[in-house]
């Protein structure tokens, strides 16, 4: 069911304990909100000083949405470093305050409770061997480590250095590595020996020799030892970062960046082609990330916070690592997965370690509520104050459940809608601002102007109770910059469309009380178990298989992951289908792309529907796969309608 068909309309006001310790209530958010979009120069000027300059900024905002001349900045002459904000300004008040808890894959493996101090020691450490690896201002460096303080440790040693980031989730395979790897033209890619997750083992420092293969020579790896398991050696390539670090200086000068410099890049899937790399900057995504972090999370000093996802998304850079840190709070890491070795995993490590915010996904706690209710009593969840969930949709059965079960009825929801794109939250309910809905993202940030577009004409459509295309009508500081070396796919993608708007790729709808409903993609991405897919992506990869003709891919509705991966699959005319080449064709999509792309359902089709200029009809086969034949709405131009009776005849699964 899409959230714009949900009935619930059922209110959750914040209790009077929430609104009052809150950072933002209802008055002020009205009064914020009107003056953020009144005045976004003196708003923003003001939001800029979370952040210490180095050089103070006078430009605050300079943004041309112009289709051909798009270009954003922010903060533009202004001058700082990353790190000096997330580590040495809290050094004199907090230099002994745990920055990052560390919580391992096995719950019998101890935690570490990393102090502001050390981690200032630890992230010069390895800001000085990448120096001595060759890496300069703007070089970039390509992470693919567990999730381990090292991986926190490694970006902000990039930043400290003003070296460009791009972390790889380790769960991509090594053609995928390879390919981000070459795309940023990376100098090192920091690894570890293995990524333990769920009680396994995945061979990263092997994963990485086979990526490295189609890399350039002159690429380095440095090697983090996580299990110390053996892995093979190559002189002059390989480079063992704890034997480094026992010699490294831990005394790094910051470098001194302009508030436009890149601090990251980060791949994404779009509907067309190979993943993009997503381009962040300095200044302004660090005051938008600090601010997000503070206000949606209503986060206060002493708190302890755990955002749940993988330091390989955005999520993980923003909400684990740049935001908390430069808020001076405890952000906790977690290695494992939530139902490992049990389905009480979550909530141990919130009793554990005194969790007062904690932000998830909606996938884990839909897989979590389907193992009952026992696994979280077991735990005492006392000290949660706040919930987040982010990556999709929330249907609200989960919701309800998130808020009952776990969070007792006491702790606000916040549903945060944000994309890779955004740096940071842009619709969110805040805490003690917002009556909450189940399933809504509710009200923008400050400074964000949502607009619903009628998807045809690219006119907004005004008034409450409509839907259509979302887009964003200005800038925010924590927009993405441009895709990495290409510009023009920058504005094509999302500038283009829909003139003079930043295009989202979402639906949405306002409800009567001006409430927004995310509704999901309108484009070809698809959105499984809360990670980001091209279907183009996996198509290219099956298509890539020595026994595959063509191939169509669709997201259809899956009860845990929110949407499933569905292939139909045209094979060459010397092929014959069967489980074997099915199971092959599965395990080939995984070693192309990662386990994350795993196809849920292929469907072996003798054609696929085409239109007579040979363009496949996808409406046709996502209902299909939707298992909604009613409405397949108008087949008459097909090339040969007949190829749907098949298609329906033979629908994998009936
Ligand atoms: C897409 C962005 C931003 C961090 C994680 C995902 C969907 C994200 C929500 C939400 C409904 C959501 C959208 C968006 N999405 N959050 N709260 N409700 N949908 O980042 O991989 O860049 O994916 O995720 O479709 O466009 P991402």
């Amino acid at each position: 069911m899409s959230p714009a068909a949900q009935t619930e309309t059922k209110l959750y006001p914040p209790a009077a304990d929430v609104v009052s310790r809150a950072h933002v209530n209802a008055e002020q958010y009205s009064e914020m909100y009107a003056a953020s979009i009144s005045d976004p120069v003196a708003f923003w000027a003001e939001q800029g000083k979370r952040v210490d300059w180095i050089k103070p900024f006078t430009q605050v905002k300079d943004v041309n949405y112009n289709f051909g001349e798009v270009s954003i900045n922010w903060y533009a002459d202004g001058t700082l470093n990353v790190t000096a904000n997330c580590i040495d300004r809290h050094l004199a008040t907090r230099g002994d305050q745990t920055a990052i808890i560390w919580e391992p894959d096995s719950p019998t493996e101890a935690a570490k409770h990393i102090t502001y101090k050390e981690l200032h020691g630890s992230v010069c450490r390895m800001a000085n061997i990448l120096e001595s690896l060759g890496v300069r201002k703007g070089d970039r460096v390509v992470i693919y480590l567990p999730m381990i303080p090292e991986a926190a440790y490694a970006m902000l040693a990039c930043a400290r250095i003003g070296a460009i980031h791009s972390i790889v989730f380790a769960g991509f395979s090594p053609d995928a590595l390879a390919a981000r790897v070459n795309g940023c033209d990376a100098k090192v890619v920091i690894t570890a020996d293995e990524a333990p997750r769920g009680g396994r083992k995945t061979p990263l420092k092997s994963n990485a020799d086979a990526a490295l293969l189609h890399c350039k020579d002159s690429v380095k790896c440095l090697v983090v030892k996580r299990t110390g398991g053996q892995t093979t050696w190559i002189a002059d390539r390989d480079y063992d970062y704890n034997e480094m670090a026992l010699e490294a200086s831990d005394y790094c000068k910051p470098a001194e960046m302009g508030a436009e410099d890149p601090l990251f890049i980060l791949y994404t899937s779009g509907s067309t082609g190979q993943p993009k790399g997503v381009v962040h900057t300095t200044g302004g995504y660090l005051v938008y990330a600090a601010m997000t972090h503070q206000i949606t999370f209503d986060y206060h000093d002493g708190d302890i916070y755990w955002c749940t996802a993988d330091v390989g998304w955005v999520t993980g850079h923003s909400y684990i690592v740049y935001g908390p840190l430069a808020n001076g709070a405890t952000t906790l890491m977690f290695e494992g997965v939530p139902t490992y070795p049990d389905a009480g995993r979550f909530w141990e490590v919130c009793a554990k370690h005194k969790v007062n915010q904690f932000y998830t996904a909606p996938t884990a706690i839909r897989a979590l509520m389907g193992q009952g209710t026992s696994f979280v009593e077991k735990h005492d969840l006392s000290d949660l104050r706040l919930l987040g969930t982010v990556g999709e949709p929330i249907n609200p059965e989960a919701w309800n459940w998130y808020n009952e079960v776990v969070g007792k009825g006491r702790c606000p929801i916040v549903d945060t809608w944000w994309q890779t794109e955004t740096g940071g939250h842009l619709m969110t309910p805040l805490p003690g601002a917002h009556a909450t809905k189940p399933g809504s993202a509710m009200k923008p940030f400050f400074g964000i102007l949502p607009v619903v577009l009628d998807p045809q004409s690219g006119v907004e459509i005004e008034g409450n109770g409509v839907e259509g295309v979302l887009c964003i009508k200005d800038s925010w500081p924590g927009q993405m910059r441009t895709v990495w070396g290409d510009h023009e796919r920058f504005q094509k993608t999302y500038f283009a469309d829909y003139k003079g708007y930043y295009f989202t790729g979402d639906g949405c709808r306002r409800d009567a009380d001006g409430d927004y409903w995310i509704t999901g993609r309108v484009d070809d991405v698809i959105n499984v178990s809360g990670h980001r897919m091209g279907t183009a992506e996996v198509e290219s990869a099956l298509v890539a298989h020595a026994a595959v003709a063509e191939a169509a891919v669709v997201g259809y509705p899956h009860e845990i992951k929110g949407q499933g991966i569905y292939c139909y699959v045209t094979l060459m005319n010397d092929q014959e289908p069967s489980e074997e080449l099915r199971k092959e064709l599965v395990k080939w999509v995984r070693s192309e792309i990662g386990p994350i792309a795993s196809p849920d359902v292929i469907q072996w089709a003798p054609g696929l529907p085409k239109t007579r200029s040979g363009k496949i009809m996808r409406r046709i086969l996502r209902k299909i796969a939707e298992n909604d034949f009613g409405s397949l709405g108008d087949t008459s131009t097909l090339a040969d309608p007949s190829v749907v009776d098949d298609l329906i005849a033979n629908r994998a699964g009936k």
